[in-house]
């Protein structure tokens, strides 16, 4: 569910045309809805209500600030990948204690960071990256609460790309190293293990993968509880799928959070999840203006001030991205077939092929819709194109929260070496 539809002839976020945006904070340009963050922020809290439940929101979805404090005043806590990351929580707003740190490569400055803002739990994904978190700890005077990242290999995800669960990826201890990394800890100074940690993947729309590898990451609790270790923490990942296109149906967060009762019941565990898309895809969208049309001999290019350098998603996964015109078409516009590209130098920098839409004209804008997920953050200034701008919106309000930089940003951070000067 999401809040963008037609009104008076004219596509909305909320209560602001898409135009008047565009017009104001040019284009490209992706906006933001309150109203959705906040519900799907609702939706997933009531769905895990009575259940000891920390919603860990998956900052590398959406870390605009703005967001973050949205989702902060909602009650949840973040999952980060990186020092800048957690930074960003904590500006927001986001405390400490609900901060989960994840990712393959922690540098030793980064778990310094966590450990004296005194994060909830790090999630330590080798043996020899245990090792320096002990060394950090200890050197610090600090105990880091521990969940070992596991591989269950279990195959799931949207696309090759963005699944994470299988023996062959880089993510996770391999599964029969597990036991004796818990023993190991045991020993470690500056250690503490909590729990341990899954996350096979993203774009997940059934539940079946994801309560196999639940199922197995509980018996390995129970097989490490037995062999004395004090676990009260499972964390869960994230990856729960978004529709895409009308037709998709992706379990609904009701029945994934049953499926997860069900699964620990009894355990006494604090549950934690990192759900990133399921907040933010559907509560944002790109827009963008129709620069040209260009007419092949097989086809009708339909060339657009946006680049994959603004949304990556299609020319990295092959995505799908619904199309709508800002300007709601009258009644009998002709349909026809674009193929909807920007204005890099690249060949992926194709939105869609082949898609069949109403006709544009040139000046008219286009949204890109579920766009609020790995959208603004993947964007680049490849070809030296300005960052992408960012507007949120609240009702019938609407603010700039990432302004498109001007040139002279953009070259700041470079220098002339003495002997060119
Ligand atoms: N936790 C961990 C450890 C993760 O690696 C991820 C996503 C999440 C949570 C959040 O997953 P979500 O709930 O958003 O599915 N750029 C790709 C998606 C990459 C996902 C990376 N990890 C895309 O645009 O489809």
């Amino acid at each position: 569910m999401h809040h963008f539809e037609y009104k008076s002839g004219r596509l909305h976020c909320e209560g602001v045309d898409l135009n008047l945006i565009a017009d104001t904070a040019g284009t490209p340009v992706y906006v933001y809805s309150t109203a959705t963050l906040r519900r799907h922020a609702r939706v997933i809290a009531a769905a895990f209500e009575g259940q000891n439940c920390l919603i860990a929101y998956s900052v590398k979805a959406n870390g605009n600030l703005a967001v973050l404090k949205t989702l902060a005043s909602e009650g949840c806590g973040a999952d980060v990948v990186s020092g800048g990351e957690m930074r960003r929580a904590m500006t927001a707003g986001i405390p400490a204690s609900k901060i989960v740190f994840s990712g393959v490569g922690k540098t030793r400055g980064e778990m310094a960071l966590g450990l004296e803002i005194g994060i909830h739990q790090f999630n330590v994904e080798s043996a020899a990256e245990l090792e320096a978190l002990s060394e950090v700890a200890t050197f610090l005077g600090k105990t880091a609460p521990v969940a070992l990242r596991v591989n269950p290999d279990v195959a799931a995800g949207g696309h090759p790309n963005i699944s994470t669960g299988k023996a062959g990826d880089k993510f996770g201890v391999p599964w029969a190293d597990a036991p004796a990394l818990y023993e190991r800890m045991k020993d470690l100074p500056g250690i503490k293990a909590v729990g341990v940690d899954v996350h096979i993947g993203s774009q997940i729309g059934e539940l079946a993968p994801m309560r196999a590898a639940f199922e197995k990451t509980i018996s390995l609790v129970k097989q490490l509880r037995e062999a004395g270790h004090d676990l009260t923490r499972i964390d869960l990942g994230g990856g729960l799928g978004i529709p895409y296109k009308s037709d998709d149906s992706p379990a609904p967060p009701s029945d994934y959070a049953e499926m997860i009762r069900e699964v620990t019941e009894g355990l006494g565990l604090e549950v934690i999840l990192e759900p990133g898309r399921v907040i933010a895809g559907n509560a944002g969208v790109m827009v963008s203006e129709v620069l040209y049309h260009k007419p092949a001999p097989d086809r009708t290019f339909l060339i657009i001030d946006a680049g994959m350098n603004d949304l990556m998603r299609p020319a990295l996964y092959q995505a799908h991205h619904d199309i709508l015109p800002v300007n709601e078409p009258a009644a009998g516009t002709a349909e026809t077939r674009y193929d909807i590209v920007g204005p890099i130098c690249e060949s992926t920098d194709k939105f869609a092929a082949e898609r069949t839409m109403p006709e544009v004209a040139v000046g008219d804008r286009i949204a890109f819709m579920s766009s609020g997920a790995y959208g603004a953050v993947l964007s680049s200034q490849y070809n030296a194109r300005p960052l992408v701008s960012e507007v949120l919106v609240d009702g019938d309000n609407y603010a700039i929260v990432r302004r498109r930089p001007r040139f002279e940003d953009m070259i700041e951070l470079e220098q002339m070496p003495d002997w060119l000067i």
